[in-house]
């Protein structure tokens, strides 16, 4: 009777997709995959750090899984993801069944980690392995410290989802004020541009006509090949070529950028974007507030004004193409009168869609050490609910055009 696994997902889609490679690792392992708990040998939660409320839901579903232990001592319960890098110990504190904590930088050890557990089959002793600390460590160590994973997958065609996720970058290096992003994930790295065509290759022969390309800011990509420095609109040019690969798109942008300089993203991606037939006519650029103040305060390297020159930009580069943005209500001193700067910059950029968040804090960031979270919950709510009914009206008209 083979072992079975249970392997839930939080966040973003780099835990998706890490979730799908570190299960594909087991299945390799001869484990097989089950969609309930109750009954798996090994279950795994794979976490996400990014608000206080995707924290709250893995304790409570850890807590449910006491029960679950008791009744299979020889269970192995594992968390993975942003939580066990940000929290390690912590969470044997509040859930001592759990057997071992991975960071996202060390999955590379995922399989042998449970083939010992298993093997062990004693009473296994406390496993946690994540990366270094970033600011307290020299940053090559860092770096060495934060293992990129890309194991070989396999793509079984009945379950094949008609898109396939592939990692393009790692880590982030833009540090906004309020995110744990960068401490979670460790300094930005890009994947070799070889590397990253041989899986789209491997891919496409396993019958996947689309990819999304992932990273945190994935217009950073920057890949040293020789003399010639690799850029995202290099990347799509090559990898629009690969036979039966019908639709490309990417996330998450960052408007501009330490990399890009005042000018933003370059022109030649959203040329690139434009001209190549089986690339999305679509972009991802969280815009987070439409207020200078705010933005400042969120280090967010660039202004309102700068963002909408950036989209009538798009919109006159790429017929036809559509934006999409993350939002932050309620940050640290926004006032109403910021907040309308917002609703403003919704109805100037049109967005498709948005994605709003109420601000939560979190410790060990910047804003968390300089800013008090002073909007009220009930503020905080209100401002989503507004922003929100300002956003869907415009998807509405936007879709309606389409008609
Ligand atoms: N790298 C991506 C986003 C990663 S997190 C980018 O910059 O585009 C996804 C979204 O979560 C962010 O865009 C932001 O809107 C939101 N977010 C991040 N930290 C947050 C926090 N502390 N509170 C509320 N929302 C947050
Ligand atoms: Fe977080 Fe900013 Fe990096 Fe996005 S760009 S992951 S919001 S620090
Ligand atoms: Fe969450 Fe980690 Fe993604 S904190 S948003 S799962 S990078």
């Amino acid at each position: 009777m083979p072992q079975t696994f249970y392997i839930e997902t939080l966040g973003c889609q780099m835990n998706v997709l890490d979730s799908e490679l570190a299960a594909s690792a087991l299945k390799m392992m001869g484990m097989l995959q089950i969609n309930t708990p109750d009954n798996a040998d090994v279950i795994l939660f794979n976490t996400c750090s990014v608000r206080q409320h995707a924290e709250d839901k893995v304790y409570s579903a850890l807590g449910r899984l006491k029960n679950w232990k008791s009744e299979k001592p020889f269970g192995i319960l594992g968390v993975l993801g942003c939580m066990a890098q940000k929290d390690q110990n912590q969470i044997f504190k509040r859930a001592p069944h759990v057997d071992f904590i991975l960071g996202p930088g060390r999955l590379d050890i995922l399989d042998e980690t449970i083939s010992r557990l298993i093997t062990e089959k004693i009473k296994p002793a406390k496993t946690v392995c994540v990366s270094l600390n970033r600011t307290a460590n020299s940053h090559l160590d860092v770096l060495d410290s934060f293992q990129q994973y890309n194991p070989a997958r396999i793509v079984s065609r009945e379950s094949a989802p008609p898109s396939s996720l592939v990692r393009i970058m790692f880590g982030c290096d833009q540090f906004c004020s309020y995110c744990i992003v960068p401490f979670v994930r460790g300094p930005e790295q890009s994947r070799s541009p070889l590397d990253i065509l041989a899986e789209v290759q491997h891919l496409a022969k396993q019958g996947i006509a689309k990819i999304t390309l992932i990273g945190q800011t994935v217009n950073s990509y920057r890949y040293q090949e020789g003399e010639r420095s690799v850029r995202l609109a290099d990347l799509l040019y090559r990898l629009s070529d690969v036979a039966g690969i019908e639709q490309i798109d990417f996330v998450t942008m960052y408007p501009t950028g330490r990399q890009h300089g005042p000018s933003g993203i370059d022109d030649d991606l959203f040329q690139a974007v434009r001209d190549l037939p089986n690339v999305l006519k679509h972009l991802h650029i969280p815009a987070q507030s439409g207020s200078d103040a705010v933005l400042q305060r969120m280090n967010r390297q660039y202004t309102a004004a700068f963002y909408r020159e950036m989209a009538d930009r798009i919109y006159a580069t790429i017929p036809g193409a559509t934006i999409t943005s993350d939002f932050i209500v309620g940050f640290c001193g926004e006032t109403d009168a910021d907040f309308e700067q917002t609703v403003d910059l919704v109805k100037y950029c049109r967005f498709r869609n948005s994605f709003i968040f109420k601000y939560s804090e979190r410790a060990g960031t910047k804003a968390a050490e300089l800013y008090e979270d002073d909007v009220p919950d009930e503020v905080k709510k209100q401002r989503n609910n507004r922003l929100l009914a300002v956003q869907i009206e415009i998807s509405n008209s936007i879709t309606t055009q389409e008609r």
